[in-house]
């Protein structure tokens, strides 16, 4: 009964509910489940994407939101971000260490803000001495006034410098301090969240450069300038208010206007900006993927086909704004000016008509122009500042939700404090080693919710067994690789396979979590999902379809594989592996550096050090997926043997293996064959058992070798 219920459950399955659901209107057509089914998701949100889809079922487009090119959209999440309430407790907590910093900086803003309205009174001072008619006087005076602005200037002179570095230290440390844990928050995110296109690698990247650049703006130096433009506003209209009351109160009033000026300035820097910002996101999402594949484009002579649609992506989604941003930049930039000379006007009218009643002498009148004129000079730079610092909380939002959000299936790989976290065994291993059983497992990728992989998938391989699987080329073989190491969980999947008619729709069905009506993947009798992960992927060593080196070391490389692996032990893995001759002809032997995801080693290398790195693994479970890509006869033959030292070796120590073979002498000595076939709505298991029993049945299998395998057969 290793074949399990490939076919009996389908009746029971919600997605028989043909045109149960019209879902257009409004409420998402979750809430209906036909069978009785419950509606809530799986693994949280369906890996996150659950409420996409429910809106996109609403839309009834199919479109992703951000391909529509909608602006109003657009415009609306942008907004939504700015009102979302960043913690800024959390915010300051990333440069709380440099207090001390922060205070002397403070200090340093004081003095370069007190410089202004100084400099405002030395200035209107000098106006006034120079109106001495006295010629001796009013020489005195200058010299005097010249030597006052001469040491003002050496005195600003050492607090810009220590505003300037103090701040900087503090954004700096506080950027490395959100990068690292960005890159920490990332890494244990589930690989649905990594399918989403809205998670691109590009897209990762640049909210790694840009966003948290932003979020510098924060406490950096915009704290600093603006402490130091309020410093010099309260100054300047203190010193005002002290040289004639009535007039420093007139043009105090003219203040309002001035935050208009404010308040413009900031729109101008929200707008436009992140919409384009977001955008360029998206397109270096684009601009990645081609420079990875720059060996495709250049031998498929792409570079035109790539730069056009690289041209198009910037025209279409970049420009639109642009141009909409540079319309409104310029009517702002225009009211500034004006607004700003306005407030001139009026404050030379209002003092000309304060010295006619003789309310106001000349030279008060100049102390308050300048001291207020000067004093404000530093608002504009300010506000520039403060628009920044919100741009910067903007992305600190956008930052902190990756922090926050704790993935579906999550490997906890930290405890709270951040030490790392010992995995926790279950009690009742009772000396199992690497039992394997799915039953029943519907599936479908989060990213391609409509295409189940699974309907219903049954297999059990006791431990210490090696079992193949076969099956056609997207058949789904990999994908079980991929649920055993948990890098989904399975759901029975959303399905609207209709055309275009609301009869066609089909009701999504996402039933609860750890509920066995998706099935489940068990490990030694114990459901997956209850397992901690750590422990889960820690019992599997996986050599992958298209096995990936890092940038490093040979030895490097194949020590990811256990840590504190002694060079002994590298090496006899090597051998196991069939790679140790290789490697010792290597420029430096174990040293060789295999460049960037192997780029400087050939396909055949690279399997065998990926084969390497699994032999030195301490596993109970051993998954092979067969590169399907042609290697020549002779490193085949040679990745062929090292395949066949990691298999006996697995069976001498009685632990289990699957492998997805493509060649029939791995198959032939499998304990237990399993034929998948896709039947049009997901894989199941067609048939099983031993090579022997197999052929004796002339059915699929028999098929399949004499399809595809005949000509590899040695
Ligand atoms: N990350 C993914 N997101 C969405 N769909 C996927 C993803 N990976 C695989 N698929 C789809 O799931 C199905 C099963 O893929 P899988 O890789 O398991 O096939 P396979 O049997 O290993 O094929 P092959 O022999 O070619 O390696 C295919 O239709 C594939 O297009
Ligand atoms: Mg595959």
């Amino acid at each position: 009964a290793l074949v399990g219920g490939a076919h009996e459950h389908a009746d029971d399955d919600a997605r028989t509910g043909k045109g149960l659901a019209s879902v257009e209107n409004g409420n998402s057509g979750t809430s209906n489940a036909t069978n009785g089914h419950s509606v809530e998701t799986t693994y949280e949100e369906f890996a996150g994407s659950v409420e996409k889809e429910k809106e996109e079922v609403d839309d009834d487009t199919h479109t992703q939101s951000t391909d529509t090119g909608d602006l109003n959209e657009e415009d609306k999440q942008i907004e939504e971000d700015f009102k979302k309430h960043v913690d800024k407790k959390r915010l300051k907590a990333y440069s709380s260490p440099e207090q001390c910093y922060f205070f002397c900086g403070l200090i340093a803003c004081f003095c370069t803000g007190l410089a202004w309205p100084i400099c405002g009174v030395l200035f209107a001072l000098m106006l006034s001495a120079m109106s001495i008619l006295d010629y001796d006087v009013a020489r005195t005076w200058t010299e005097w006034l010249a030597a006052a602005f001469g040491l003002l200037a050496v005195a600003d002179i050492v607090a810009q410098y220590f505003q300037t570095y103090l701040f900087e230290v503090i954004g700096e440390r506080m950027t490395r301090r959100i990068r690292t844990d960005y890159f920490r928050s990332l890494v244990r995110q589930d690989m649905g969240w990594f399918d989403d296109p809205a998670n691109a690698l590009g897209v990762l990247t640049s909210r790694l450069a840009v966003d948290i650049k932003l979020i510098r703006l924060t406490v950096g130096q915009g704290t600093g300038s603006t402490v130091s433009s309020l410093t010099a506003l309260l100054a300047g209209f203190i010193i005002a208010l002290i040289a004639a009351w009535q007039f420093a109160l007139a043009f105090l009033a003219t203040m309002p206007l001035l935050a208009m000026t404010e308040a413009i300035n900031w729109a101008l820097m929200k707008g436009g900006d992140s919409a384009s910002k977001k955008k360029l996101g998206e397109i270096s999402g684009a601009f990645g993927e081609y420079v990875n594949g720059i060996r495709e484009v250049q031998s498929f002579s792409l570079e035109e086909v790539v730069t056009s649609d690289i041209a198009e992506l910037l025209q279409e989604k970049i420009l639109v704004i642009a141009k909409k941003a540079a319309v409104f930049r310029g009517i702002s930039a225009g009211s500034v000016q004006f607004i700003q000379l306005g407030v001139y006007a009026l404050a030379f009218y209002i003092g000309a008509r304060l010295i006619d009643d003789g309310l106001l002498d000349f030279e008060s009148f100049n102390l308050v122009l300048w001291s207020m004129a000067f004093g404000a000079s530093g608002m504009g730079m300010a506000a520039n500042w403060v628009a920044a610092a919100a741009k910067g909380k903007a992305a600190a939002v956008r930052v902190f939700e990756l922090f926050d959000r704790t993935p579906p299936i999550d490997s906890k790989p930290w405890n709270d404090d951040g030490s790392p976290r010992d995995m926790a065994v279950p009690s009742d291993v009772n000396g199992k080693k690497g039992e394997i059983e799915f039953r029943n497992v519907k599936f479908a990728y989060p990213t391609r919710k409509t295409a189940r992989v699974f309907d219903g998938l049954s297999l059990k391989i006791p431990s210490g067994q090696t079992a193949a699987l076969i099956g056609s080329s997207g058949s789904g073989k990999s994908t079980v690789m991929a649920l055993l190491e948990r890098f989904y969980d399975p759901v029975a999947a959303v399905v609207d396979r209709g055309d275009k008619g609301e009869d066609e729709r089909i009701e999504i069905v996402i039933d609860g979590k750890l509920s066995d009506s998706n099935g489940v993947v068990m490990v030694d009798g114990v459901d997956i999902r209850k397992m901690d992960v750590k422990y889960l992927r820690n019992a599997i060593a996986l050599v992958g379809q298209e096995p990936v080196l890092f940038d490093a070391s040979v030895r490097e490389n194949i020590a990811f594989g256990k840590d504190g692996a002694s060079e002994e032990e590298i090496i006899s893995a090597a051998k196991t592996a069939n790679a140790h001759e290789f490697i010792s002809n290597f420029d430096g032997g174990y040293d060789y550096n295999v460049g960037s995801r192997g780029k400087k080693v050939s396909g055949g290398q690279k399997q065998r050090i990926a084969i390497a790195r699994a032999v030195l693994k301490e596993h109970r479970i051993l998954l092979l997926d067969e590169a399907t890509s042609a290697l020549d006869n002779e490193s085949e033959k040679l990745v062929q043997a090292s395949l066949d030292n990691l298999i006996a070796e697995n069976k001498a120590h009685d632990r289990t293996t699957i492998i997805i073979a493509h060649r029939l002498s791995t198959v032939r000595n499998a304990d237990c064959i399993y034929v998948f076939e896709n039947a049009g709505d997901g894989a199941v298991v067609v048939e099983s058992g031993n090579h022997k029993e197999l052929i004796a049945l002339n059915g699929k299998y028999k098929a399949l070798l004499d399809a595809t395998m005949q000509s590899t057969e040695d």
